[in-house]
């Protein structure tokens, strides 16, 4: 079976690469490198021993889409090429509504078109914005007042009307929690262009001594230790959710929280990190960062019932595998 991976050179995308190689299927990636780099193609042949095919092109051009739908007989796509930044969408917002929404309109517009059935898209925890912990699939969506975060909520919307009306379509909307870690060869993994926003980048920035210290953004959270909570999930399980949604679903609009169900402070992370990795990590507390919620972990039982799909990478295996890539790659 023949999937499109749009974003397949990116962080989540090349590591489901991966997993589809792996398991058996042909992958054609789209990507117009605005986050990465060709070479990532040559490091999934590297590990897999197979080599998906590859187009340099943008998701939001119509005809360069067309011309992969019509040269290749495509049974799925698993869209993940968007722009992810949230500062930068409040300060591009037009960017972000541009790339993000036309790219997944582009996208669905072909599949109905070649009849392709199976969509699986790149949704965020970011939706459940202030909800509160754990967060539930049936929950009302209040997504983070950012450009970003709405333009998730706006592409499952659009996803889900898409859907009501091509009843056959199966539409699989994957909101992940924190993706952290990489694939166990050290040869892939998540490599920020400037200085990362994210923690786990920052981390293993300071830990090669490419950064001075970690600014904890808060200790006054109500949380037990104070610092932000959340659902830090290997990659490599993320990657596996992707075929489990692919493989399982039928027909309809699905949503499914991909996560470990379990919450890691900021400063667990630190010491857990610290502790697998033999290293120090220099942190000072400093204010919130604004838009940041406290606390943000899923509820997984609907993608264990219905996928049966869980996570099984502890926290331990994605500071290390998290290390091992930066070590090789910076
Ligand atoms: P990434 O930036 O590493 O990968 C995205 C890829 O899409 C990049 O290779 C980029 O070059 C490509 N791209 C962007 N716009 C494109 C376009 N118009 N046409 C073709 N290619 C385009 O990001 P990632 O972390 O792998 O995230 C993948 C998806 O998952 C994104 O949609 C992101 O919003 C979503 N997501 C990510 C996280 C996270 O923390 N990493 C969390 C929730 C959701
Ligand atoms: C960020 C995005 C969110 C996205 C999610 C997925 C923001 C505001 N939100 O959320 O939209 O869906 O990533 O990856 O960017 N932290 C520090 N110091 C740092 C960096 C982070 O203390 O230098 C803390 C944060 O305050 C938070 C935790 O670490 O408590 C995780 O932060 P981060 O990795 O940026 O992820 P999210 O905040 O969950």
């Amino acid at each position: 079976m023949l999937i499109l991976v749009t974003g397949g050179t990116g962080y989540i995308g090349s590591h489901t690469c991966v997993e589809l190689l792996n398991s058996g299927y042909d992958v054609v990636i789209l990507d117009n490198l605005v986050n990465s780099e060709r070479s990532v193609v040559d490091r999934i042949a590297q590990i897999t021993g197979r080599r998906p095919l590859f187009y340099h092109a943008d998701a939001t051009d119509a005809s360069a889409v067309d011309v992969i739908f019509s040269a290749h007989p495509i049974e799925g796509v698993i869209h993940f090429a968007g722009l992810k930044a949230v500062g930068e969408s409040v300060e591009k917002p037009l960017t972000y509504y541009r790339n993000n929404l036309l790219s997944t309109m582009v996208v669905l517009e072909k599949c109905i078109k070649y009849g392709v059935r199976r969509f699986v898209f790149s949704s965020s925890a970011t939706v459940y914005g202030e909800n509160e912990v754990p967060f539930v699939e049936t929950m009302e969506l209040r997504p983070r007042a950012n450009p970003y975060g709405e333009t998730k909520a706006m592409c499952e919307k659009i996803l889900s009307d898409a859907a009501a009306r091509h009843p056959e379509m199966s539409v699989a909307l994957l909101r992940y929690f924190n993706p952290v870690g990489a694939h166990e060869s050290g040869l892939i993994g998540e490599k920020p262009r400037g200085v990362p926003n994210n923690l786990m980048p920052y981390i293993t920035q300071v830990a090669q001594g490419i950064l001075p210290e970690l600014r904890v953004f808060g200790a006054d959270y109500p949380t037990p230790d104070g610092t932000g909570i959340r659902d830090y999930i290997h990659v490599m399980d993320l990657a596996s959710g992707h075929l489990a949604a692919l493989e399982k679903m039928g027909p309809g609009v699905h949503i499914f929280n991909l996560g470990t169900g379990r919450g890691t402070s900021v400063l667990e992370l630190i010491t857990t990190f610290e502790q697998v990795n033999k290293v120090q990590i220099p942190y000072r507390i400093v204010g919130r960062r604004p838009g940041d919620v406290a606390a943000c972990w899923a509820d997984v039982g609907k993608a264990q019932r219905e996928l049966g799909w869980r996570a099984t990478r502890g926290i331990e295996e994605m500071c290390r595998d998290s290390w091992r890539f930066q070590q090789l790659s910076g």
